[in-house]
């Protein structure tokens, strides 16, 4: 039987999974439905498919799939994962920095006996990671590098009222741990929060470093833990479909897909 999907977020991840369920994985997986808070971009993505999903409310949504993907906005992710799981659906969460702190949503998977599925996104390492932590951890330090313009409007921005443009060379502008870190720059969390969720618990010193010189965003992740020391640097280019969005991040999304409908899995 094939899986029934739906996909609550019609933006750049969510128009590549449905390409890819459209066109992949025809054979293992269906698009029954679509949602997005701007209806026409699930009427657009619809019209792209000769078969056509159910534009409609999250709720809804969640009525008519088995598994779920969350490809919208950290505000809703948490209230997205918690219903789907109630309900006894799979659920598929790539605004991972919307979980922080609701490691409830984690068991409350184990007691549905149903399955949350959280993709590395634009970082590599996150397999590593994951065995690490089932040893002792010791540091784990993860430093962003942005151009300015990827740091524009973010709180701590404003609040300390930096002018980005002013910048001339390579600057540190945040050093903090996890929690600060997603009160300061919440829009780049999602990265933090998958490190986070792969090691377990963790204390996590969090740099952001911008120059005009920057290009790409890159993010180095250095852990050092009873298994020794891993450093993985991932220099990302921007969506073809939206320069806000890392490619990886997108291409990310659908290898998670690819395993959830697979029989075979690569890596840890
Ligand atoms: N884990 C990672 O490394 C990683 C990397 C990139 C993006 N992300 C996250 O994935 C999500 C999707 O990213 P994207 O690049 O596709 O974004 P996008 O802006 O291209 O698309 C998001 C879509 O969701 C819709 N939306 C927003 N809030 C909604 C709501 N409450 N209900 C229904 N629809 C809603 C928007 O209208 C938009 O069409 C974002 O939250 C982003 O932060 C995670």
């Amino acid at each position: 039987m094939k899986r029934r999907i739906g996909i609550v977020g019609c933006g750049v991840i969510g128009s590549q999974l449905a390409r890819s369920i459209q066109e992949e994985f025809a054979k293992k997986a269906k698009l029954v439905a679509l949602c997005d808070l701007e209806e026409e971009k699930a009427r657009q993505l619809s019209r792209r498919f000769s078969i056509s999903p159910s534009i409609c409310s999250i709720n809804e949504l969640i009525g008519k799939s088995d598994l779920i993907i969350e490809s919208a906005s950290a505000n809703i992710a948490a209230e997205v994962a918690e219903e789907c799981l109630k309900r006894g659906r799979d659920v598929l969460i790539m605004s991972s920095g919307g979980l922080f702190g609701r490691e409830d949503i984690l068991e409350l998977a184990e007691q549905k006996n149903s399955h949350l599925y959280i993709p590395s996104g634009a970082l590599a390492g996150l397999d590593g990671a994951k065995a690490a932590g089932l040893g002792k951890i010791f540091s784990v330090v993860l430093i962003s590098r942005k151009p300015p313009r990827g740091l524009e409007g973010a709180p701590y921005i404003l609040e300390n009222k930096i002018d980005l443009f002013k910048i001339k060379e390579e600057t540190t502008i945040f050093e903090g741990d996890v929690q600060q870190a997603e009160k300061a720059f919440p829009r780049n969390i999602n990265i933090a929060a998958g490190i986070s969720l792969a090691l377990g618990s963790c204390d996590m010193t969090v740099r952001i470093i911008t120059s005009p010189q920057f290009k790409t965003n890159s993010h180095q992740l250095i852990l050092k833990g009873e298994f020794g020391e891993l450093t993985v640097e991932t220099n990302n280019l921007p969506s073809p479909d939206n320069p806000k969005t890392s490619y990886l991040a997108a291409l990310s999304a659908v290898a998670t897909l690819k395993d959830i409908l697979g029989y075979v899995q690569v890596g840890t």
